[in-house]
């Protein structure tokens, strides 16, 4: 997967140098570029934003400097150096954008290009992605109901979770079987490890009695509990197959 990053502050996006992302760059899993959007900016204070039309406060991102970034990422293959089998997906990452959540990742996972629009002050004037809509597929994404200062730690945040989701990228794919939000729908049942008893609390007797089985049904039950308790609205969602008769005692 290739996946570029446009922002005014490059250095926001060091992260991806670390960790599970920069093992997957080392690796050649996945091909990360970051580019300073000043780049595309024309006049002597390399200004990327002006005032909005129709008044009202902050700045709004300018669309010949972003239209000009993206014109030139995506050049054809042969005229630059865009893969010669890979559409760009742009990610605009926005707090008024369709929730991102696992389904979502899980989908961008299996894309061969993804481009991050990172926008500051009010955001990026609506043309932009009404243009690139005619050239290319887009997504603009929220990361939750709060407003960060610019898309850039959304877009960590957005990169992260769909990276470990590449095949080859996380070391024991069964690890992503039973974690939060995965195909149960349930959020994960707690965990222990060694020693067996710490500051007055013991492990769980079941998860220390090797019967694999009861093992099974005490951390189905605790997901169960858990989501009941924390998120409703996930239990709620679940098909109606999802929960069988035992399930639905917990
Ligand atoms: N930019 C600012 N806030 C955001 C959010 N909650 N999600 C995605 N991008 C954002």
């Amino acid at each position: 997967m290739r996946v570029d990053v446009v922002t005014i502050f490059p250095d926001y996006l060091a992260p991806l140098q670390l960790s599970l992302v920069g093992k997957a760059r080392e690796a050649g899993l996945i091909d990360v570029a970051v580019h300073d959007l000043r780049e595309w900016a024309t006049d002597r204070h390399r200004t990327v934003d002006d005032t909005p039309y129709g008044g009202g406060a902050g700045m709004v991102m300018k669309p010949d400097v972003w239209g000009a970034a993206l014109d030139t990422i995506t050049v054809k293959p042969g005229e630059g150096k865009g893969a010669a089998d890979a559409r760009p997906h742009l990610v605009v990452p926005t707090p008024a954008g369709e929730p991102f959540t696992q389904a979502r990742a899980a989908e961008l996972s299996a894309d061969s290009w993804l481009i991050f629009a990172c926008g500051r002050y009010e955001g990026i004037d609506a043309r932009v992605v009404a243009d690139a809509r005619t050239r290319m597929r887009v997504s603009e994404l929220s990361i939750g109901d709060y407003v960060l200062n610019g898309g850039e730690v959304a877009a960590l945040v957005m990169i992260e979770a769909i990276v470990r989701l590449i095949p080859g990228v996380i070391g024991n794919p069964e690890s992503l079987a039973e974690e939060s939000h995965g195909p149960d729908g349930l959020l994960e049942y707690p965990v222990y490890t060694k020693p067996p008893s710490w500051r007055g609390q013991d492990v769980p007797e079941i998860l220390l009695s090797g019967h694999h089985a009861k093992v099974a049904r005490w951390r189905r039950d605790e997901a169960l509990r858990l989501t009941a308790r924390r998120r409703p609205d996930l239990l709620a969602r679940l098909g109606d197959d999802a929960l069988d008769a035992r399930d639905r005692e917990v």
